[in-house]
């Protein structure tokens, strides 16, 4: 058994020499920029935990980790030509480096890649381990549509289950899957596959809240990210969506026309609001609430609590999180 942090170790050491070819320069080198500049990696040490769960290490686990890190790579790539957003890492975004051109090819061939990859697994799980991954990576599409359609939407038009459902296939299925691909390499029964799928998604879905918080109230330094991105592009994220909840009516009509509107200071005066709301409050209140559920899905499954620590410890690690 194995810490997360010793973890992160094993997979960073035999994840960052990515080979791609020299040319085309531009295209293989946007590739390399997002894989060099870091990343806490945690869906592959998601996926080695499942695996570690149920099992001694095997070696398809540092396979599928891999792929999945690729993908997760590869839909930031997308995802910030998406948000127009200017940094990730601390670093200027691929597109704005490479333009958007390089960015979306690049981001293709690491899509690809994942499947070279995904194809060196045992022949005993292969399909399954592929039909988990592709639900899930159709899913992550759908749940990224959802939040471009909402940027354009009345607020009002979206409800808070709307938003819950957008983030769990945007960012929650990804995790859970990486857990159940690992419990599938371990051998995990069915119902424990489930079972830590579920621990995963409500995992996932505190995880995306706490994004949300950080985008609004973190330290850019830490977070390395733009400050207010999402209020910049009107996100219909739980902050704004809560505070429009608990707001008075001047609060309301200041909250709508900064909506409607991009002035300087747009950012300063949308986290006033929300503050003012008390709506930081309640993200950290349903993050808890999704934790809660999430321990009792893990709780669900049938090996020797102490084989759990290390999730339980990932789990507190992502939702205090400042990067
Ligand atoms: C960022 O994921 C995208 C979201 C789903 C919020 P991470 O916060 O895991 O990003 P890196 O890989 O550590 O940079
Ligand atoms: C991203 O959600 C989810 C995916 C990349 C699929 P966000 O747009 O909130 O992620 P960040 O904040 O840019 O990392
Ligand atoms: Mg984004
Ligand atoms: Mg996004
Ligand atoms: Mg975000």
């Amino acid at each position: 058994m194995h810490s997360f942090k010793e973890l992160i170790v094993q997979f960073s050491q035999q994840f960052e020499p990515q080979q791609f070819p020299a040319t085309p320069q531009r295209l293989y080198n946007a590739a390399t920029h997002i894989l060099e500049i870091g990343g806490k990696r945690i869906r592959p040490v998601l996926c080695l935990m499942g695996n570690e769960l149920f099992d001694e290490l095997h070696p398809d686990a540092f396979q599928v980790g891999n792929a999945v890190e690729l993908f997760h790579n590869f839909t930031l790539i997308h995802d910030d030509i998406m948000d127009k957003a200017p940094l990730r890492r601390s670093q200027p975004t691929v597109h704005t480096i490479y333009g958007e051109p390089a960015a979306i090819l690049a981001g293709d061939v690491m899509l690809i890649s994942v499947y070279d990859r995904l194809n060196k697994v045992q022949s005993r799980y292969k399909q399954r381990v592929i039909s988990v991954f592709n639900k899930a990576a159709i899913e992550v599409c759908e749940g990224q549509q959802l939040d471009m359609d909402f940027e354009s939407m009345e607020p009002e038009s979206v409800q808070y289950h709307d938003y819950v459902n957008m983030i769990g296939l945007k960012t929650s299925v990804l995790l859970a899957a990486s857990l159940q691909l690992g419990a599938i390499i371990g051998g995990g029964s069915d119902g424990n596959q489930d079972h830590i799928y579920q621990f995963g998604k409500n995992i996932g879905i505190a995880f995306q809240i706490q994004d949300d918080v950080l985008d609004a109230f973190g330290d850019p330094e830490k977070f390395g990210k733009q400050q207010g991105g999402d209020i910049l592009v009107n996100k219909k994220t739980f902050l704004l969506l809560k505070a429009l909840e608990l707001c008075n009516p001047a609060q309301r009509t200041e909250l709508k026309r900064l909506l409607a509107s991009s002035p300087d200071d747009k950012v300063a005066r949308v986290l006033q609001l929300f503050r003012d709301c008390k709506a930081d409050v309640w993200a950290e209140k349903e993050k808890e609430r999704f934790q809660q559920q999430a321990f009792q899905s893990l709780d669900s499954i049938a090996v020797l609590s102490a084989r759990k620590k290390p999730l339980m410890e990932l789990a507190d690690y992502l939702l205090d999180r400042q990067q």
